[in-house]
């Protein structure tokens, strides 16, 4: 039984022009070649259901004006395409994220901010409907014995559902759009980083340091980690592993990987862990893990310490130092159970760089600080800082001034950057410590 037919219909809470966008899509249903529209590219489909429907409509449709006529086709072609009424957001070049808590409250981020939107479903059912048609087309399914999906659209967003009794107020569906993706030199733009910085940054990914990407939720970790991605040269050969594939990258030899939930029965799963450990044996030049959350982030590691220099992967966390703590006890979740300072060994040797990105009250997403790691070995951590984004006091409400502080590289890295043959950008200064 379809999840639709379960909801509680008194939950329906229709009104007269929703009556007849359900009357006219089920006759749209009854009229169309199912297979003859899968055939069709998506604007010739879009145009023959509007066809069907506008004949369906003059011959035995409500009398209505033209303009009223129009939005009604509109209204249900949008309805029986992808998203449904949330088809309009999704065109909305503005729109980057959709949020839907229950059939009457949609939110939309634009520019970094969070705003609510005057679209809504007619009815719960009309938003489970949605669901089920998003969910369906990933050949996924949502229902009270497997209430969560994550899952990627084939055109390229990322679609979380959850339903009741996890979700406790109605279903909730949240899209995140990926526009085309940022490069570095646009999230200059952005005020994301300064030019000084981003050069760095080209250097120490030309010269294969390990970098880790860190910050909150939404904080930009993964769009960040796209742009550096985007400066490794063309002739290596990189492999992307991801829970949801996110990253796009534009350069021609790259591989990507996405993990696998388990079935309903329970089998079948494929974990970031274990793709981190197939990509060993794929000759990769470059390692690049979308997020580390638990044991893979020992592998990842082990895979930086062992020849695979150059990697990249992100990690929540709440500040560049935080990360270090986090990444040790993600790294003791692996089965190997090592010992504390084996891990911190690890880390010590593996990772080179921290870039840790903040959410500015003013909605823009900045590298608040880049940390170099220059401890060795069992040491505690030691951590010099490169760059910081230092802030003015708030003038306005929701404004931001400041300005990006760079420091001399430490020795290390200069002596690793100039072996490579990167010449070291002029604001990280020659002084030698
Ligand atoms: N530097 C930036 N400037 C402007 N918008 C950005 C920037 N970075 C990311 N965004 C936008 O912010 C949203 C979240 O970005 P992203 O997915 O990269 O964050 P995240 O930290 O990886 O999130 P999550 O914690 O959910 O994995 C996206 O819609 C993205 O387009
Ligand atoms: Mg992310």
């Amino acid at each position: 039984m379809a999840l639709r037919d379960r909801v509680n219909r008194a939950d329906r809470t229709p009104s007269e022009p929703d009556d007849l966008i359900t009357r006219y899509r089920d006759r749209l249903l009854e009229e169309i070649d199912l297979d003859e529209l899968a055939r069709l590219a998506p604007a010739q489909r879009r145009a023959r259901l509007e066809r069907i429907l506008g004949s369906l409509l003059s011959i035995e449709g409500p009398v209505m004006s033209s303009r009223e006529r129009s939005q009604l086709i509109q209204r249900i072609v949008d309805d029986s395409l992808g998203l449904g009424v949330l088809e309009p957001l999704l065109a909305d070049e503005t729109v980057t994220e959709i949020m839907v808590n229950g059939p009457n409250d949609v939110f939309v981020e634009r520019g970094g901010r969070l705003e609510r939107v005057p679209t809504t479903f007619s009815s719960m059912e009309h938003l489970y409907q949605t669901i089920d048609r998003i969910v369906s087309t990933v050949n996924r399914r949502v229902d009270e014995s497997s209430p969560m999906v994550d899952a990627r659209l084939p055109t390229g967003e990322r679609v979380n559902v959850i339903i009741p009794p996890l979700a406790l107020d109605g279903p909730t569906l949240t899209i995140r759009r990926f526009p085309t993706p940022f490069r570095l030199a646009d999230l200059i733009g952005k005020g994301t980083l300064d030019d000084h910085l981003a050069l760095l940054l080209g250097a120490c990914v030309r010269a294969k340091l390990n970098i880790l990407v860190t910050g909150g939720t939404g904080s930009g970790k993964t769009t960040f980690l796209n742009a550096l991605s985007g400066l490794i040269p063309d002739d290596e050969r990189i492999v992307t592993i991801e829970d949801a594939a996110e990253l796009s990258l534009q350069q021609e030899h790259v591989v990507r990987l996405e993990s696998r939930p388990a079935n309903v029965e329970g089998v079948g799963l494929v974990a970031i862990r274990d793709l981190v450990r197939n990509s060993l044996r794929m000759r990769p030049d470059r390692i690049i893990v979308g997020e580390v959350r638990g044991g893979e982030t020992l592998d990842m590691l082990q895979a930086m310490n062992t020849g695979h220099e150059g990697s990249l992967t992100t990690v929540h966390a709440n500040s560049a130092t935080d990360a270090l703590g986090r990444l040790e006890t993600l790294a003791s979740m692996s089965e190997l159970e090592l010992p504390i300072d084996t891990i911190r060994d690890q880390i010590n040797s593996a990772l080179d760089l921290v870039i840790h990105l903040d959410r500015g009250a003013d909605g823009v997403r900045r590298v608040a600080e880049v940390q170099a790691l220059v401890s060795h070995r069992r040491e505690d951590y030691r951590v010099e800082q490169v760059s910081r984004f230092v802030q003015d006091d708030l003038v306005l409400e929701r404004t931001v001034t400041g300005r990006f502080v760079h420091q001399p590289l430490p020795d290390d890295l200069r002596a690793r950057l100039l072996r490579a043959g990167e010449a070291v950008p002029a604001a990280f200064g020659a002084v030698t410590r």
